[in-house]
């Protein structure tokens, strides 16, 4: 693809029925406990974006041998050995997720390691990361502040730990240093952030207690494998759905979608704003929910999304705000600060909702949008600053756009979502270089 692609409005609604990739979330999680367990653990439906093959290269620096034929990836994990004597760097890419998730897991391994990544990952915060595995016995240095993260693991014990912001990563990195440590961990945080990994780790045979306000576990515990079959990955479906509910006379079915609770915000507050969206056929699987999404195109109304709910939409913000400038009135985003420490500053790039004509206003931590009330966009010019969901997010705009909309580097959305824009073109969406 050349460096700018073009999205404008489909001739006819998108309609048909489609898929989308595996869970990258969860996809992360099944490989790094499957590097930790004994035995050959079977990842299905796995999404091969940069950020999973990221991680997929993390685990195999910390000692597994995994194999990867079309959408199926086989760990075989190296036990509580995993890491111990690894040194030198991995490179976690654009992936925030492998290195926060890794550094957990290499805190309890008796090897040196060092996780860097690209321009945009070196910008990212991971001290929130790096204190508490240091809590934990562990010797972690960081730049400033940022990648590259220097991490001599070890012997560790358990903490109580209160997250400062509700973190899936945090939390996360601290239940995978947890699984090697001696004693008991606890991880508070004041919201549920997503909980893939309090829901993957029993079917890798690993207890976990929900509490109040958090989570505990006991370290120690060995891992054995198992099969994690990734149900469609919910940010991905997002797109789309907003999509399907902008382009009149749309209707769209999203077969195997994940909809654990704490993934699906936006379809709360869509449903708010007034959309036709039905969960059907809805089943779990490996602890996870999955169902089938009817989308309709449905005028929307403006919404308010509080800071309770960040946490439960913080990657669909993005396409959020497309809806919201498409809405009836005054949509506000409050308590949002975290996207502006995403793979870009998020609530910058929506800044650029004005180039298509959108009175948009952002504020340190959120957005404030006025909607045009269902009439189409103007289009313009636009750059994904190296952003997957920020590209995404303004090609949805480019189907309700009369002039369409150019985005710069669309490339990234390689990073959760290969063949995207072929995607959007088999539904109907005009998408040209
Ligand atoms: C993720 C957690 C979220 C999310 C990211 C993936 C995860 O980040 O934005 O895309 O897989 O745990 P934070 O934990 O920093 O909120």
């Amino acid at each position: 693809m050349s460096g700018v692609v073009s999205v404008g409005p489909p001739a006819q609604g998108l309609r048909g029925t489609a898929t989308v990739p595996g869970d990258k979330s969860i996809a992360h999680r099944a490989l790094l406990l499957g590097a930790l367990a004994e035995g050959m653990t079977r990842v299905e439906n796995f999404p091969a974006g940069a950020d999973t093959l990221s991680t997929l290269g993390a685990v195999r620096a910390l000692g597994a041998r995994a194999d990867h034929a079309s959408d199926v990836v086989v760990v075989d994990g190296a036990g509580p050995a995993l890491g111990d004597g690894a040194r030198g760097t991995i490179d976690c890419g654009n992936s925030g997720t492998t290195m926060r998730l890794g550094a957990g897991l290499a805190a309890g391994a008796h090897g040196t390691v060092v996780l860097d990544g690209d321009a945009s990952l070196r910008r990212r915060p991971m001290e929130r990361v790096a204190e508490p595995l240091r809590r934990m016995g562990a010797d972690v240095a960081t730049a400033d502040g940022r990648p590259p993260v220097t991490i001599r693991g070890g012997a560790l014990t358990a903490i109580d730990w209160t997250m400062p912001v509700s973190s899936a990563q945090v939390k996360s990195a601290i239940l995978l240093a947890a699984l090697r440590a001696r004693g008991t961990t606890r991880v508070r945080e004041a919201v549920a952030s997503r909980d893939h990994t309090e829901r993957l780790l029993p079917s890798f045979g690993v207890s976990v207690t929900r509490e109040p306000g958090g989570v505990a576990l006991v370290g120690g515990a060995r891992l054995r494998a198992t099969t994690v079959p990734l149900p469609g990955d919910a940010s991905s479906a997002a797109f789309l759905v907003v999509a399907a509910l902008l382009v009149p006379g749309s209707e769209l079915r999203l077969t195997d979608v994940g909809v654990n609770p704490t993934r699906t915000g936006y379809l709360r507050v869509l449903r708010r704003m007034g959309a036709a969206i039905e969960v059907v056929d809805e089943r779990e699987d490996a602890g996870e929910p999955r169902a089938t999404l009817v989308v309709r195109a449905t005028p929307l109304r403006a919404t308010s999304i509080e800071p309770p709910e960040v946490p439960a939409t913080i990657d669909e913000l993005p396409v959020l705000a497309v809806a919201a400038a498409l809405s009836e009135g005054e949509t506000r985003i409050a308590g949002a600060g975290e996207l502006r420490v995403k793979e870009s500053d998020r609530l910058a790039a929506l800044g650029q909702l004005t180039r298509l004509g959108v009175d948009v206003r952002t504020s340190p931590d959120g957005l404030v949008i006025r909607g045009s009330g269902g009439r189409p966009l103007s289009g313009g010019q636009v750059a994904s600053g190296g952003d997957h969901r920020i590209a995404m997010a303004f090609a949805v705009a480019g189907l309700v756009a009369t002039g369409g909309v150019a985005i710069a580097d669309p490339d990234c959305v390689a990073v959760s979502f290969p063949g995207f824009f072929d995607r959007l073109a088999a539904l109907g969406g005009k998408v040209g270089a």
